[in-house]
């Protein structure tokens, strides 16, 4: 992996590695596989955000979406095919900083899945971080449809939480807190309202949020103004087709602007982040 951008004096082209001027840190950002420690510092949330920034404030949440050249955002129905390994470490590198993982009911059910695990590579990290070993899974979900004997509700490490609204059919709510799930009621109708989610989540001290989508989720953070950082891995395949893209749902009215904070590459996969720009 190496940087393409911010360009700074550490940027080592692969070809030119063996010239790069004394002192320059090689392989730091030139190509080769950076570990999870490396790779943690790149995605770091932003200073401010965590712990001490106070009941609700400072939230930030940040997207992880993977997409093809020609905006496909799953393939028969999974997200994996268009992924590779390094965007695994680096899905899971993000995992390893959060909070909370917010995710949307459908891809909860498609993706199957499953509790965070508590990462030895990010421990000291989290610790330091005053984080729990594992981030929470936060679900999304007005139907609250989901299977509430899966480990996902009987065994995580950090109790899941699922986010409804107060319209959500009382014995699905039962009997996702009879399962153990922790449900906030963050909507007064059916669903949940998307800044309320992430207000909600800020007051419980969840302030380093992630979002895994899908598209019909993050397309409502996207429409609230309430995403402040994508992490786009742009996959180097083409599918056609008439997959999702990153975002649906009614679109906004004026485009919301970001801005480019950094690139990586990797075997031609580009993994991009943009912060919202102001
Ligand atoms: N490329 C990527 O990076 C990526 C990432 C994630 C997922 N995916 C793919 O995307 C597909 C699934 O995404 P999707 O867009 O169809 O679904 P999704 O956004 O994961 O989930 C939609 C569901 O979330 C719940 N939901 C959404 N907004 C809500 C709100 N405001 N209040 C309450 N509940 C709300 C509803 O659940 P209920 O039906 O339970 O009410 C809704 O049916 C899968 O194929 C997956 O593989 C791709």
């Amino acid at each position: 992996m190496r940087r393409l951008f911010p360009v700074t004096d550490h940027t080592v082209e692969p070809t030119s590695a063996k010239s790069a001027p004394a002192g320059a840190r090689e392989g730091v950002t030139g190509d080769r596989e950076w570990s999870l420690d490396e790779l943690a510092d790149a995605y770091a949330y932003p200073a401010g955000t965590g712990a001490g920034a106070g009941a609700g404030a400072g939230a930030w949440l940040r997207a992880n979406m993977v997409s093809t050249l020609d905006g496909a955002a799953q393939h028969d129905g999974r997200s994996q095919p268009l992924s590779n390994a390094t965007d695994m470490r680096v899905f899971g590198t993000l995992r390893g900083l959060a909070d909370a993982v917010v995710v949307g009911a459908e891809t909860v059910r498609q993706e199957g899945y499953r509790p965070a695990r508590a990462r030895e590579a990010f421990a000291a990290r989290r610790a330091a971080a005053g984080q729990a070993p594992a981030p929470a899974i936060a679900v999304v979900s007005a139907s609250l449809d989901l299977d509430f004997t899966l480990p996902l509700f009987t065994a995580p490490l950090t109790p899941t939480l699922v986010l409804t609204g107060a319209a959500a059919p009382a014995e699905r709510v039962a009997a996702a807190r009879k399962a153990g799930a922790d449900v906030v009621i963050a909507g007064e109708g059916a669903g949940a309202d998307p800044a309320r989610v992430v207000r909600e989540l800020g007051e419980r001290g969840l302030t380093r949020l992630l979002t895994e989508g899908g598209p019909r989720l993050l397309g409502q953070f996207v429409a609230a103004g309430a995403l402040d950082e994508l992490c786009l891995t742009v996959s180097p395949m083409l599918t056609a087709g008439d997959a999702q893209r990153i975002a649906g749902g009614p679109g906004v009215a004026v485009p919301a602007k970001f801005v480019l904070a950094s690139v990586l590459e990797e075997a031609g996969f580009l993994f991009t982040r943009y912060r919202r720009g102001s």
